[in-house]
């Protein structure tokens, strides 16, 4: 079957999902309407440029479309949801196509050639819950954020509907095809910058349309996390190559991260060892599970790979009570991702709010609840050799554990971090949306 045809059986009950879940987060409120404003168009300062639109995520659950400042929807439980469209008249800038495909029939559709014009089409009476930003209010029509709706909506988005898991597989094959091209321009000895030109080139997107700015570094800048500065020269001599790098396709993000070492050596071999450990860690998305025991379970494997190639020398419970593997393992096992690339109500203890604390000592965790049905997150442990974190290991006692020279050794490899967005499903395996789109791509 067609991606559309797909996407055309699956979306009525995507809306019926959503349309649900937004009936009950409104009664949870006591509101009577559901109003979604797009955004509006921000501008740079004493300037008429403007910022690259991003999209209110409450507004793109509902259709597909990234690109209408201005635009509305309406929900109004028992009633077919409105869509009110801006397509302004403007001939210095390309306008919004006319709405098409697979989800207008789900409709009410308005077209607006003004902003203000919105105002005689959003809902005259009743109690309103208006989700956005601050600067989309028109009128009287103020975002006010409820709590309860928001709570409600934010906590059942992780539960993604057929229709969404579409959407996201799509957005990893899309990514896909821009790491095997970074890959091979890795091997060409390309620099930073090329490597991120090939990958632009293959996946056919702006960085703009790109759920998070590529990371792409070569030898010791793989140690740095979010690293985006891209060399427009490559090393002298190449060891190593780490690309974070995802793709969106109809508001729904990927979010990939790969390392290579360029020749076969014990680098690579660590690498190696990653990733047979994020596949083990990938194995434990399934529902009910508590994220928190695959993060703390992420300390003991990137533990045991160091003793297992002589960085350090204690066992993975010392490494984790001496703060050892919080200096090479410095961050989060995951998040939860969807419409955006960071998904919201990581934290959340029901869907009437309430919080989940990280685990002590764990301060960039973002996800600390059990996996839904469908919860779809990303799996990426690594290990990194930031020598910030490890001047601060070398102050304490646990300096005893760590052999210095095996570190030293490493160094100019920066760090590996292997990545995968993964569904989390009850009736089967979990379903590593990753794993099958490089498969596909590579047979
Ligand atoms: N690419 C950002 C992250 O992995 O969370
Ligand atoms: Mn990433
Ligand atoms: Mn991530």
């Amino acid at each position: 079957m067609s991606l559309d045809s797909t996407l055309a059986a699956e979306y009525p009950a995507h809306i019926a999902e959503v349309s649900k879940r937004a009936t009950v987060a409104l009664e949870r409120g006591g509101f009577d309407h559901l109003v979604i404003p797009s955004g509006v168009l921000r501008y740079q300062v004493f300037d008429d440029r403007d910022y690259a639109f991003a999209v209110n995520p409450n507004f793109k659950y509902w259709v597909p479309i990234t690109n209408a400042p201005s635009s509305w929807i309406v929900f109004t439980p028992g009633s077919k949801p409105k869509l009110i469209f801006m397509q302004p008249h403007d001939y210095w800038h390309s306008v919004p196509q006319d709405p098409s495909g697979y989800w207008v029939d789900q409709f009410d559709i308005v077209i607006i050639r003004e902003a203000d014009e919105a105002l005689k089409h959003l809902p005259s009476s009743g109690k309103l819950a208006i989700l956005g930003e601050e600067n989309s209010a028109l009128g009287s029509f103020v975002p006010n954020n409820p709590a309860p709706v928001l709570d409600y909506l934010d906590y059942h988005r992780h539960s993604k509907t057929p229709y969404e898991i579409t959407m996201m597989r799509e957005a990893t094959r899309i990514g896909v095809l821009g790491h095997l091209a970074a890959e091979k321009a890795f091997r060409e000895g390309k620099s930073e910058f090329a490597i991120h030109l090939a990958y632009q080139e293959a996946t056919q997107q702006e960085p703009f349309d790109l759920p998070y700015m590529n990371i792409i570094g070569l030898n010791e800048n793989g140690a740095v996390l979010h690293y985006t500065n891209r060399a427009r020269t490559a090393p002298p001599k190449l060891l190593s190559f780490l690309i974070d790098a995802g793709a969106s396709f109809g508001g729904y993000a990927s979010d990939i991260t790969r390392t290579y070492s360029y020749v076969q050596d014990e680098f690579q071999a660590m690498v190696d060892a990653v990733d047979k450990a994020e596949l083990e860690l990938c194995a434990m998305v399934v529902p009910g599970v508590d994220y928190k025991e695959i993060h703390m379970a992420t300390h003991m494997e990137m533990s045991q790979i160091l003793n297992d190639f002589g960085v350090i020398t204690c066992s993975p419970e010392a490494a984790l009570a001496g703060r050892i593997s919080n200096a090479f393992f410095p961050h989060g096992i995951g998040h939860p991702i969807g419409l955006q690339v960071h998904d919201v109500a990581g934290f959340h203890a029901a869907d009437t709010g309430g919080r989940i604390e990280r685990p002590v000592g764990q301060p960039y965790l973002r996800l600390t609840r059990e996996l839904m049905e469908n919860s779809v997150v990303t799996i990426e442990p690594g290990i990194y050799f930031i020598q910030m974190l490890l001047d601060e290991v070398r102050a304490t006692d646990a300096t005893k554990d760590v052999n210095w020279d095996r570190v030293a050794e490493f160094m100019p490899y920066g760090g590996i971090r292997i990545e995968d967005n993964v569904v989390a499903r009850s009736s089967s395996a979990p379903l590593n949306l990753t794993r099958e789109e490089f498969a596909k791509a590579r047979s």
